[in-house]
């Protein structure tokens, strides 16, 4: 394995929020959320991180493929899902309140200007930086929890637009040295934190800090079912609020994706 990945560290700080929770770093693997999705398909569901190096088969949303940087001497992507037993009154919100913990540790005080794109990617100057995918498992036995899988895809090195829907940014462009494994260093014990403040609140005492990093709102977007209109912004719930021709319609699904038409003036 190329990286120092800090996992004793990483483990040693989140197993007080989460009892029993373990890291794992594998070279190679299909998809970090495939594999933790097999588990839990298979009654496994303890509290866990797992890393990949490098995936041959991540995947993204809305069934599409999720390709990683190519590899240089380091791993030019940081992968890895965490897997956890869930049980919030709602879901909805928690891709946007995920995405919220890993803009502000990635870049705290917003000099890099990481902002956020409903519902959980995370954009630079509109080019992609991170992706997120959050699936869920019911355990047999104990459909009052579900397992939660929540995959991050970090952009760190440099990398070509080609074949990429949204052209991409990285850290490398303002953090020019960091390595992955601080980056998971900074990422998870927050992200932990946010996951279970999220299980207990709900999303509403999130939506004023996404509001300050949200790249849609104020602006003219098109949505995929063919509506398009001025976003207002998330509300309290994390739904989109868009003002079409029609009036204020909210959005919920993320199975309807939604892009600025232009850039902010
Ligand atoms: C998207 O932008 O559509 C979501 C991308 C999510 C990628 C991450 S990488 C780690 C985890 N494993 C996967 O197969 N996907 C997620």
């Amino acid at each position: 394995m190329h990286a120092a990945w800090f996992a004793d560290e990483i483990a040693a700080e989140v197993a007080p929020l989460l009892p029993g929770f373990r890291v794992e770093v594998v070279a190679e693997i299909d998809s970090t959320n495939t594999e933790l999705m097999r588990r839990a398909r298979q009654g496994i569901t303890a509290p866990v991180l797992l890393v990949a190096e490098r995936q041959t088969a991540g995947r993204g949303r809305l069934g599409r493929p999720w390709e990683s940087a190519q590899q240089t001497s380091q791993p030019a992507s940081l992968t890895f899902s965490l897997g956890l037993p869930l049980a919030p009154k709602d879901w909805s919100g928690l891709s946007l309140a995920v995405g919220l913990s890993v803009a502000e540790s990635l870049d705290p005080t917003s000099a890099a200007n990481v902002r956020l794109k409903w519902p959980n990617d995370l954009w630079m100057d509109d080019r992609k930086l991170v992706g997120i995918l959050i699936e869920t498992a019911v355990p047999q036995g104990d459909a009052a929890q579900r397992y939660a899988v929540i995959g991050i895809g970090v952009n760190l090195g440099a990398r070509e637009p080609d074949g990429l829907r949204t052209p991409p940014a990285w850290v490398h462009e303002w953090r020019p040295n960091a390595t992955p494994g601080e980056l998971l260093r900074d990422l998870v014990p927050p992200l932990v934190a946010t996951v279970q403040a999220f299980a207990e609140r709900g999303f509403a005492p999130f939506a004023e800090r996404f509001t300050s990093r949200d790249a849609l709102r104020g602006r003219e977007v098109q949505l995929s079912d063919g509506t398009s209109g001025r976003c207002e912004g998330v509300g309290w719930g994390g739904e989109l609020r868009v003002h079409t021709a029609a009036g204020m319609q909210t959005i919920t699904s993320s199975e309807v994706s939604v892009r600025p038409v232009r850039a902010p003036t």
